[in-house]
């Protein structure tokens, strides 16, 4: 019996300690919102999870010091650099995907919060090009209203030249006003149809303004889903969507709703006029006072 449970425990701390253990970016392959993660990949972060979980009921304070790059606090920290270079950089043809998280720090920063160090491999998602970046991240305590401050130097995927794509696509959407009414992106198949991608790549990068401005030490978002896009009347050379998306909160598992008002053009990138976290699907769906 000694002996089973000795081998229960080698095949359960070969999984959560595998040193390739990587949150693959979900971006261009998302699970259905409504669905349980499946993948060994994701069986693995939830198994990491479970490690963390036991690691903070020993002590209530955040891993300080070397992290380990696969386990949450790296994890989280380096998912939040995503988010910046998308805000940054994003456009319907580059967008960013965290591949790997090669080494983190984590250190207080005298009462004012808590800052992370890390080396990490970024993927540009459409040309696949991948490159390590530095990135700082810094969570500020207390103010609850200020998101997370990132700096980066990822100089090697900012040299893929996406202009032309960019300007056919804007002159496309630009003459032509009338978007077909564009829905769920993916469908629960995970399917995109060709002809809808840099809508759901553009909508993912507004979406990481959202998640940029809404992540913390305890969060790790991910963009799920295009509920619905509606294109209005293009304004100042900016075209201009309204996006309604579904994003994933791996650690409440939660899928929350937003409403995205953006405009978008090659020159001004993308640019949020309004964001709004809309109510809980149980809640949106009960009829209001239908009389
Ligand atoms: C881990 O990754 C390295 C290189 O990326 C590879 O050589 C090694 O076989 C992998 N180990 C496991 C357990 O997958
Ligand atoms: C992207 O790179 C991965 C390996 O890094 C490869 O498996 C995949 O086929 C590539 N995709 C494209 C579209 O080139
Ligand atoms: C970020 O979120 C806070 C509330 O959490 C909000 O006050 C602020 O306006 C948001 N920033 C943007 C750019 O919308
Ligand atoms: C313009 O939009 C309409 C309706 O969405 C579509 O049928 C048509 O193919 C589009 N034309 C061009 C040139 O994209
Ligand atoms: C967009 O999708 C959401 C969620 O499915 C739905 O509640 C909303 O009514 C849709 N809006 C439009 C304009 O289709």
């Amino acid at each position: 019996m000694c002996v089973r449970i000795i081998v229960v425990l080698a095949v359960l701390t070969g999984i959560t300690g595998s040193p390739n253990v990587t949150i693959r970016p979900e971006v261009d392959m998302p699970a259905h919102p409504n669905s349980v993660p499946e993948t060994v990949e994701d069986a693995e972060i939830f198994g990491q999870q479970e490690v963390l979980e036991e690691e903070e009921a020993e002590e209530d304070v955040m891993a300080t010091g070397e992290l380990n790059p696969n386990h949450y606090p790296a994890q989280r920290a380096a998912k939040v650099v995503q988010h910046y270079l998308n805000t940054r950089y994003g456009s319907p043809y580059r967008l960013f995907g965290l591949q790997r998280v090669h080494s983190g720090n984590a250190e207080d920063v005298a009462d004012s919060g808590r800052k992370y160090q890390l080396e990490i491999s970024v993927q540009e998602m459409i040309s696949n090009a991948t490159a390590k970046c530095s990135a700082e991240v810094f969570f500020a305590m207390g103010e609850q209203q200020r998101s997370a401050q990132v700096q980066a130097s990822c100089e090697e995927l900012l040299k893929i030249d996406t202009k032309a794509q960019e300007e056919a696509f804007y002159q496309q959407y630009k003459m032509n006003q009338s978007l077909l009414p564009a829905q769920n992106l993916p469908d629960s198949y995970g399917h995109i149809e060709p002809d809808m991608k840099p809508l759901w790549h553009l909508g993912t990068v507004a979406s990481s303004f959202v998640m940029l401005n809404e992540s913390t030490e305890n969060t790790l978002y991910n963009m799920a889903q295009v509920a619905n896009i509606t294109q209005l009347p293009t304004e100042n050379d900016q075209l201009k969507f309204d996006y309604h998306i579904l994003l994933h909160e791996m650690v409440s598992q939660e899928i929350i709703h937003w409403k995205l008002l953006f405009t978008w053009s090659p020159a001004g990138g993308v640019k949020v006029l309004h964001m709004e976290q809309l109510p809980h699907c149980h809640d949106c769906e009960k009829p209001i006072n239908t009389k």
